[in-house]
Order: structure tokens, then sequence, then C-alpha cells
């Protein structure tokens, strides 16, 4: 139990054992780390798209898993009190590589995971969505029963897979989705790919900001307070409606424009170049008081927290190559596909979970047709 910890959650956090899928990403890294720092042991389970692992400690079991697979699951869920599903391809561009693994990793293996958890009575199953699935903005700001103009199949995926766990949840099944608005900040597996994370480090290393478009709206979330909403949305008492939150700062609306400004402003000696055509198009606001009000958490890190925490990264040179493809998923999942056509080589690399080679991976073919519920459906949750 804690109080005001690191990570801003106030009040009892459970002490247990979770998995947490897509352990080894951005968010995954630190979360993994704060669970451990609260006390809970944590079943690590990922991929392994970068080449970013958990530090060994007693505390946490590392387990390469694809979750693909739907047998994968069952060997890590014994004992397990809550699961926070983070595992993903994510972001517009890495999923548009090959639209059949973004499904199956993103819908399928949201609908493995949460299989899974219901055969093991796993009861708390915390799922990462996005604010893009607001996509196109319309106008004010989006509240969770707002409509849902997906603009990317990254974001049609989180929104078929957010409509699958409401349409299952009951008494012993209660998953609790987080809309995260666009994250930024240090981690332990750092993704340079991010909006502000990108902005700060061409700032430094370049000593320009290139912004394309820059009139989008977009909102932000610090990597650490991420990690504090999921936090407390494992340890909330489940309400009885669909748990559906937004996750982000209130006074973190920006316009791209704008956050390359600050970037400068921050670094100092950078110069902002607004290039005409936005390569995205995506452009909302949001609300987040139902953080506050439903999850019991308020964000503790500002936009400019996270741009000088890059900025002192980047100058100390902890990462690196800012621009190796480990920092960037779309280069990663890139790697992904040429190491095994779609990625099915990876499918046979799971260790310490069982037998891969005798599950029977489901595909988007096998169940195409079988969740019909589209876009505007999702939207009225
Ligand atoms: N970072 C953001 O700005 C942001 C915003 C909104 C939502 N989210 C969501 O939060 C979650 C975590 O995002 P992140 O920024 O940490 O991304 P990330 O890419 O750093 O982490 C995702 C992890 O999932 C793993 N993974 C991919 N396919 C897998 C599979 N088949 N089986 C097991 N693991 C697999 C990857 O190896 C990777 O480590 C994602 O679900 C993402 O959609 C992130």
């Amino acid at each position: 139990m804690t109080e005001g910890n690191d990570c801003g959650v106030r009040g009892s956090v459970a002490t247990g054992r979770y998995l947490v899928t897509g352990a080894f990403g951005y968010i995954g890294s630190l979360l993994v780390e704060r669970l451990v720092e609260l006390g809970s042991t944590v079943v690590a389970a990922d991929l392994g798209l970068s080449d970013w692992r958990p530090q060994a400690s007693p505390r946490i079991t590392s387990v390469l898993a694809d979750l693909r697979d739907p047998s994968c699951l069952d060997d890590l869920l014994p004992g397990v009190s809550g699961v926070v599903h983070l595992a993903a391809i994510v972001g517009d561009r890495a999923c548009e590589i090959n639209q059949e693994l973004s499904w199956d990793t993103n819908y399928l293996g949201t609908v493995n995971v949460a299989s899974a958890c219901r055969r093991a009575g796993v009861r708390r199953l915390v799922f990462a969505s996005s604010c893009s699935c607001y996509g196109r903005g319309q106008g004010g700001n989006a509240d969770v029963d707002s409509p849902l103009w997906p603009t990317s199949l990254y974001a049609e995926t989180k929104l078929r897979a957010e409509h699958h766990l409401l349409t299952i949840r009951s008494k012993e099944f209660q998953p609790c989705i987080l809309r995260l608005a666009t994250v930024h900040g240090a981690s332990g597996r750092m993704r340079f790919d991010l909006a502000v994370n990108s902005m700060t480090s061409q700032a430094v290393l370049e000593g320009r900001v290139v912004v394309h478009g820059g009139q989008q709206w977009r909102p932000f979330l610090h990597v650490s307070d991420a990690v504090g909403a999921i936090i407390s949305a494992l340890s909330a008492t489940p309400v009885s409606g669909p748990e559906i939150y937004n996750c982000g700062r209130e006074n973190d609306n920006h316009q791209l424009a704008e956050v390359g400004r600050l970037v400068a402003a921050i670094v100092g000696d950078a110069v902002v170049t607004i290039l005409p055509s936005p390569m995205d198009f995506r452009s909302y606001r949001v609300r987040f008081e139902s953080m506050s009000t439903g999850l019991g958490y308020s964000c503790t890190h500002r936009l400019r927290d996270g741009i000088r925490e890059v900025r002192d990264a980047v100058v100390d040179g902890r990462y690196g190559g800012c621009a190796s493809a480990q920092y960037d998923n779309y280069q990663l999942t890139r790697r992904l596909i040429e190491g095994g056509g779609r990625g099915d080589s990876r499918v046979r690399q799971v260790s310490g979970c069982g037998n891969a080679e005798a599950g029977d991976p489901r595909r988007l073919s096998d169940v195409r047709g079988l969740d019909s519920a589209n876009a505007s459906d999702a939207a009225s949750h």
C-alpha cells in the first residue's frame, strides 16, 4: 500500500500479482517498474519487438509470448489478480504496413487475452485504447460518449477491441478501457516516434522543429501519468455500466504548432518550421474529468515536464542514437515482417508459457463476421 508515490497514485493500491502484456514497450517498461516499486509481482509478457528487456528481478517473470496464439496465456494467469493489456502494433504508420498483422494483434490479441482471463477467472482487465478513436474531432472537447470518427486502421482496431470487451463484460469479468492521450516523456524502452519526443530530440540534435500542418489539436499525457492511471484502474472499484475513461491532462490539449513552439522555447536555439500539409489529419480535443472522478487519478506532470525530461535525456545521450530503429515502431514492425513473412516466425518463439506449437493461432480470417460491430456501432458506447 502506498500514499502519493512516484507515479502519483494516491490512496491504497492493492499489491498482488499482475500480468502485463506489451510489458517490454514504452508504457509497459515503466508500468512494470512502478508495480514492482509498489510491492507487486509482475508477469511481463511481450513479443519482444524492440531489444529492450526488463531488468532481472525476483518480482518480475519475463516471458516472450505472442498473443496471437490463444494458448500462450493460460500458463501465465494462475494466481494473477489483474491484467493490463498493452500489447499491440502501435501507431498509424506501423499498423498500415501489414493490415492483417495489425488486426490479428490488436483485435484478435485482445479477444485472446479476454478469453484467457475469463477461463482463468481473472475479473479485472485494463485495456489501453487510444484517444485516436475520436479521429476527426467534432469541434468541441470529446468525452467518452462523443461520436467516434477513427481516421486510421490503428484506431479502428482499438475501437473493435473496445467493443468486444464491452459486449462480453459481466459480473465475473470487468474490463476497464482507458483511452490514452498521446504520451510523452522518458521511459525504459523509449519511443522517439511520438510527437513530443520526436520534436524534442529533433530540436536538441538538429536545432530545428518541423511541424506538419500544425493546426491539428491533440491531447497529451505524460508516461508516468499513463502508468498512474493504469494502476488506479487496476484497483478501482468496478462500476455497473461500461467503464471507459479518457486519460490525459485537461490543460494539455494543444495544437501541434503550439507544441513545436513550446519545444523550441524549452530546448532553446531551435527554429520552428511549419510545413503547410499535415501528414496526420487527426484533430481532437478531449475532456478528462472522468479520470479524476471515476478513477480517482489526477495527472502530476505537464507537457513542459515531459519536454524537459526528454531534452535532458537526449543531451545526456541516455538513449544513444535517437534515430535508431529501436525507438521507432514503424521500423520495428517492418523488421518483424521482414524477419518472417508477416511475423509468423515469432509465433514459435514463445518461451515459458506453454507449448506454442500445440496452439492453433486464431487469425482474422477465423473471426471475420463473428463480431459484426462496426466503428459506428462501437461509437454508441
Ligand atoms: N504511446 C502512446 O502515445 C499511446 C497512446 C494511446 C494508446 N496507447 C496504447 O498503449 C499501449 C502501449 O503503447 P506503447 O506506446 O507502450 O507501445 P509500444 O509499441 O512501445 O509497446 C507495445 C508492445 O507490444 C508488443 N507486442 C506487439 N505485438 C505483440 C504480440 N503479438 N504479442 C505480445 N506482445 C506484442 C511489442 O513488442 C511492444 O513491446 C498500446 O496498446 C497503445 O495502443 C499508447
